[in-house]
C-alpha cells in the first residue's frame, strides 16, 4: 500500500492482517466496504461494480461496498459459494470532533458457523465438523450454533468422510497440511489447536468442568481434540458468549442403527436421488408434519439415526400412539405448537448477542404458549420459564423496530425516566407546532413553515414574496431561491431539549433491551431443555398425525431374528400412487435368521422390484427411529446397519466408472455387515459384461450366506441365481408376479414365492411400442444366445439363409457397410440381451 495511507486505510490495513482468509466488510457509515483483492473477488462473485477509493492516485484502491442493511444478502451469496466473511463495525458513533472512529471485528461468517436465518433451512441442522485424526483413527466433532447440539465420537479412519456426508456437515476444520480423501468443504486451521492438553484445558474451563469424564471424553483423545478444536474455532468465529452451547457429549456410532451415505441417498430419505428432482420422492416429505423448527430438525436426526434399544423405541412408540388414539389432544396440541417459533435459533442468537428486538419479543410470545400446552396436557410438563417471559413481554413494546437504532423498542411504564423523555419529545413537538401558529399570526404570513433539517436543526422558512414582513429577532440561516431559512433563540433551546431527549432515550432503551436479553442468555440452559422437550413431543404428534392420515401400524420387535411384515407398503410410492388415484399393491415379506433369511427376487423390469425392497429397509428404519409403519403387521429384529445398494445402469447419472463404484459400494458391505443388519442388493453387478455380473452376483449371495448370515433382499435380472436356492439352506426364490393375457402382460405388483419362470424384457419392450419386425428378431437372438452359453458365435452365422424381410436384405447392402461392421465388431459374450435390443432399435431407425 502506498507510503502515505490515510489513517483509515492504516486501521483497514491492521484490521485486514487479523483475518487473512476471510473477506473483510468493512463498516464505513452505511455501507460495507471491501478494499484490494477482497474488493476483486466480491465484486466478481458478487456482480457489484468495482470501483476505486482515490481515483486520481497513482495506484488506486481497488473497492466495492454493499448498503449496510441490505448486507445479508450479500453476506448469505458468498457463504453460500464457500467464502468465509469476517464483519467489522463502527464501535462508537461518529461526532464532529473525532477524525477516526474505533472498529473491531464482532464476527465470523464462516459456512459452518451461520446463525442467521437468512442463510439457514430452518429444519435442517448446520453443522460445523473437525476431524483430529492418527495413523487409523480420528476423532470427530460437529456443532451446530445455531441451536447449539455439540457432539462427538471416535472412527476408524476410513468412515470418517462417509460419516461427515451423512451428517451433511457444511464446514469441516482440520490441521493446516493434513489431508483427508474425499471430505468437501474443508477449512485449514492452525494445527496446535488441536493440541490434547490445550483441547483438555479449554473445554474444561468454558463449561467450567473439573474434569471431562462426564461427557464420556475420558481416554479418548482423539474426540477431546476435536472438540477443543471446534470450541477454539467457535470462540475465534463468534467473538461472543457461547451459553447456548451445550457440552460436548461422546456417542457411539454403534449406539444407534448405522445407514451410511450410499443407503441414505438410495433410500432417497433426506434428499432426491438426483439434484434438482423435486423433494416429493423422499421419505422425509412424508414424514414430516411437525410444527417446529426443532421438531423438524430431531425428525430428521432420527431418521438418520434410528435407535437400537429396544426400549428406548418402545417408549417412543408409546408416545406416539398416545396421541394417535387421541384426535382431539393431537389437534389442539398441534394447534399450539404451530405458535411457537424455532426456540433453538431464537436462543442461539440471544446468547450470541445478535437478536433484534423483534426476535427477542418471538422468544417471548412464544414462552408464553407453554402454559397452554401443560394445561392440555393436565399436567407441569413443561419448564415455563415465566420469568424470563414476563421481563420480555412486560418490557419489549408490542410492535418493536427491526433495528435496535430506531426508537420504540421498550414499552411504555418500564422505565419512568424514557416515559418523561416521550413525554417532553411528544410535547416539545407539539410546542413546535404551537410556534408555527403564533409566528404565522405575528408576522401574517400564513406560508411560514417550522421545519428541521441535520443541517441547522430546526429552523423558520418564508418565501421570497414575504420576505418584507420578517420580524427583526430572526436570524438569517441561508438563501434558498424561493426562499430564506431563518433560527430564533427559542427554536434553538427547544431543539437542543428535542435532541438530546431523542438521543437519551435511545440510549436507555438500548440499555433496558441489552439487560433483557441477557437475562434471557442467563437461562440458556434451561430454555434449551425446554426447546428439546417441544421438538419431542412435536415430533410425536407429527408422527402420530402421519399415522393416522395413512394407516400406519405398530411395530413389534422379535428376539430370534424373524422379520415379518404383512401387507406392507412403500411409503412414499403409495402416496405418489394414490395422487395419480392408483392403488398400491400391498406385499407380505418373511425372512428368518434361523430359516430361509436370503430372498432372491426376480421378474420383469418394472415389474415392483426394486419398490419391494425399498419397502422392507423403509419399513426397519421407520420402525427403529420410534414411527408407526405401513403394513398391516410388522413384526421385525432390531437391525443394527441397513445397506442398500443399486446397480450401476439403474445409477448412471453419478458418472464415474460405475462398475467401480458399484464394486466398492458392496465391498463395504461385505466387509462391515453383521448377522443384524439387513442388506438391500438392486441388480447388483449390471455394470460388467453379463458373466462377469453373473458370477459376481453369485459369489456376493454365497459370500452373504456363508459368513455374514443377515437378512438380505436381492432383486436381479440374472435368471441362473435362483439356482442358489437349491444350494443353499437360507435362500429362497420370490418373483413378482404378471399376467399374460393375448399377447399384454399385465404387472400385478403382487410378490410371490418361486422364480420368475423367465426374463420378460422383450415383452415389456413390446408394451414399448418397438416395431413388431425388431420384437420378433430380438427372439430370435435370444434364443441363439441361449443355445450358445458357453461358445461364442458371431450373429451373422446365424442369420437367417433366406432374407425374409426388408429389414435383413437392407443390412448387406453396400451403403450401410458400416453397419455391417458394427455387428461384426460385436462382443457377444458381453451384450445382454435387452442391449442387443436396443442396438437392433438402434440400426433399425438408421435404416429407416
Ligand atoms: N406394489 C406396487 N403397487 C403399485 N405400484 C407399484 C408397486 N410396486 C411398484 N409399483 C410401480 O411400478 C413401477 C416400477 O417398479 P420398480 O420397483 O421400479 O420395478 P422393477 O425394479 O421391478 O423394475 C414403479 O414406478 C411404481 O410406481
Ligand atoms: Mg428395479
Amino acid at each position: 500500500m502506498a507510503a502515505e495511507a490515510t489513517p483509515l486505510m492504516r486501521q483497514y490495513n491492521s484490521i485486514k492482517q487479523q483475518v487473512p482468509g476471510a473477506l473483510l466488510f468493512f463498516r464505513l457509515g452505511d455501507f460495507y466496504e471491501l478494499f484490494f483483492e477482497d474488493a476483486v473477488t466480491a465484486a466478481r462473485e458478487l456482480e457489484i461494480t468495482l470501483t476505486s477509493r482515490n481515483k486520481d492516485a497513482e495506484q488506486p484502491v481497488p473497492m466495492c461496498g454493499v448498503p449496510h442493511h441490505a448486507a445479508d444478502g450479500y453476506l448469505v451469496r458468498l457463504i453460500a459459494k464457500g467464502f468465509r466473511v469476517a464483519i467489522c463495525e463502527q464501535m462508537e458513533l461518529p461526532s464532529p470532533g473525532k477524525k477516526l472512529v474505533r472498529r473491531e471485528i464482532t464476527r465470523i461468517v464462516t459456512p459452518g458457523t451461520a446463525t442467521d436465518s437468512n442463510m439457514l433451512r430452518s429444519r435442517e441442522n448446520n453443522y460445523l465438523a473437525a476431524v483430529a485424526r492418527n495413523k487409523d483413527r480420528a476423532g470427530v466433532a460437529y456443532v451446530d450454533v445455531s441451536t447449539g447440539e455439540f457432539r462427538c465420537t471416535e472412527l476408524a479412519l476410513d468412515e470418517v468422510v462417509p460419516a461427515l456426508e451423512s451428517w451433511n456437515v457444511r464446514e469441516v476444520l482440520l490441521p493446516e497440511g493434513a489431508t483427508l480423501d474425499g471430505v468437501r468443504n474443508k477449512t485449514s486451521v492452525d494445527p496446535w489447536i488441536f493440541d490434547n492438553d490445550y483441547a483438555d484445558r479449554l473445554l474444561k474451563e468454558h463449561f467450567t468442568l473439573l474434569s471431562l469424564d462426564g461427557c464420556g471424553l475420558a481416554g479418548r483423545p482423539l474426540a477431546t481434540a476435536a472438540a477443543g478444536a471446534i470450541l477454539h474455532y467457535l470462540r475465534d468465529t463468534q467473538r461472543a458468549a457461547l451459553n447456548h452451547v451445550e457440552r460436548p457429549s461422546f456417542f457411539d456410532r454403534g449406539e444407534s442403527m448405522v445407514l451410511d451415505s450410499v443407503t441414505v441417498r438410495n433410500l432417497e430419505l433426506i434428499d432426491p436421488l438426483f439434484a434438482g428432482e423435486s423433494k416429493e420422492s423422499t421419505l422425509v416429505s412424508v414424514l414430516d408434519a411437525t410444527m417446529t423448527g426443532m421438531g423438524g430438525r430431531l425428525l430428521r436426526r432420527r431418521l438418520l439415526r434410528p435407535s437400537v434399544t429396544e426400549s428406548e423405541i418402545n417408549a417412543r412408540l408409546d408416545a406416539v400412539e398416545t396421541l394417535l388414539k387421541d384426535t382431539i389432544l393431537r389437534a389442539e396440541l398441534r394447534k399450539i405448537l404451530v405458535q411457537i417459533l424455532d426456540l433453538e435459533r431464537l436462543l442461539a442468537k440471544i446468547t450470541l448477542g445478535s437478536a433484534s428486538p423483534r426476535e427477542l419479543l418471538a422468544m417471548g410470545r412464544s414462552l408464553a404458549k407453554i402454559p397452554d400446552l401443560n394445561r392440555l396436557l393436565n399436567e407441569n410438563r413443561f419448564d415455563e420459564i415465566a420469568e424470563v417471559r414476563d421481563r420480555i413481554l412486560q418490557g419489549i413494546a408490542d410492535d418493536p423496530p427491526v433495528n435496535l437504532n430506531d426508537s420504540g423498542t421498550i414499552r411504555d411504564g418500564v422505565h419512568p425516566e424514557l416515559d418523561e423523555l416521550r413525554d417532553l419529545s411528544r410535547n416539545s413537538k407539539q410546542y413546535l407546532a404551537n410556534i408555527e401558529v403564533r409566528e404565522r399570526q405575528r408576522t401574517g404570513i400564513n406560508s411560514l413553515k417550522v421545519r428541521f433539517n441535520n443541517v441547522f436543526g430546526y429552523y423558520i422558512e418564508i418565501s421570497k414574496t414575504n420576505l418584507d414582513r420578517v420580524p427583526a429577532d430572526y436570524d438569517r440561516k441561508q438563501t434558498l431561491v424561493g426562499a430564506e431559512r431563518f433560527i430564533t433563540p427559542e427554536l434553538k433551546e427547544l431543539e437542543g431539549k428535542i435532541l438530546a431527549a431523542e438521543e437519551k432515550m435511545l440510549e436507555i432503551e438500548r440499555t433496558i433491551f441489552t439487560e433483557i436479553r441477557s437475562f434471557a442468555a442467563a437461562h440458556a440452559e434451561r430454555i434449551r431443555l425446554l426447546a428439546g422437550a417441544i421438538a419431542e413431543i412435536d415430533l410425536n404428534a407429527g408422527l402420530a398425525q402421519v399415522a393416522a392420515e395413512n394407516r400406519y401400524t405398530r411395530p413389534r420387535f422379535t428376539q430370534g431374528g424373524e422379520l415379518r411384515i404383512a401387507a406392507g407398503r412403500h411409503p412414499v410410492i403409495e402416496q405418489l400412487a394414490l395422487r395419480d388415484a392408483q392403488r398400491f399393491i400391498p406385499n407380505d415379506v418373511s425372512l428368518d435368521s434361523s430359516g430361509e433369511y436370503l430372498a432372491i427376487i426376480t421378474g420383469p423390469n418394472m415389474g415392483g422390484k426394486s419398490t419391494y425392497l425399498r419397502q422392507v429397509a423403509l419399513i426397519s428404519i421407520l420402525a427403529q427411529m420410534g414411527s408407526f409403519v405401513p403394513a398391516d403387521e410388522a413384526a421385525l429384529p432390531i437391525v443394527d446397519r441397513v445397506f442398500t445398494r443399486i446397480g450401476a445402469s439403474d445409477n448412471l447419472a453419478r458418472g464415474r466408472s460405475t462398475f467401480m463404484v458399484e464394486m466398492t459400494e458392496t465391498a463395504v458391505i461385505l466387509n462391515t455387515a453383521t448377522k443384524n443388519s439387513l442388506i438391500i442388493l438392486d441388480e447388483i453387478g449390471r455394470g460388467t459384461s453379463t458373466y462377469d455380473g453373473l458370477a459376481l452376483a453369485w459369489a456376493v449371495v454365497e459370500f452373504i450366506h456363508e459368513r455374514i448370515g443377515a437378512r438380505t433382499l436381492f432383486a436381479t435380472h440374472y435368471h441362473e441365481l435362483t439356482e442358489l436356492a437349491d444350494r443353499l439352506k437360507g435362500v429362497r426364490n420370490l418373483h413378482v408376479a404378471v399376467k399374460e393375457s393375448g399377447d399384454q402382460i399385465i404387472f400385478l405388483r403382487k410378490v410371490l414365492a418361486g422364480a420368475a419362470d423367465r426374463s420378460y424384457g422383450i415383452e415389456v419392450a413390446r408394451l414399448a411400442a418397438l416395431p413388431m419386425s425388431v420384437i420378433e428378431r430380438a427372439r430370435e437372438i435370444l434364443a441363439l444366445h441361449e443355445e450358445a452359453e458357453q461358445t461364442v458365435v458371431a450373429v451373422s452365422a446365424h442369420a437367417p439363409a433366406e432374407p425374409q424381410g426388408p429389414m435383413q436384405i437392407r443390412l448387406f447392402e453396400p451403403v450401410n457397410g458400416n453397419i455391417a461392421e458394427r455387428i461384426r465388431s460385436l462382443k457377444l459374450d458381453e451384450l445382454r440381451p435387452i442391449e442387443a435390443l436396443q442396438l437392433l432399435a438402434e440400426l433399425q431407425k438408421e435404416l429407416q
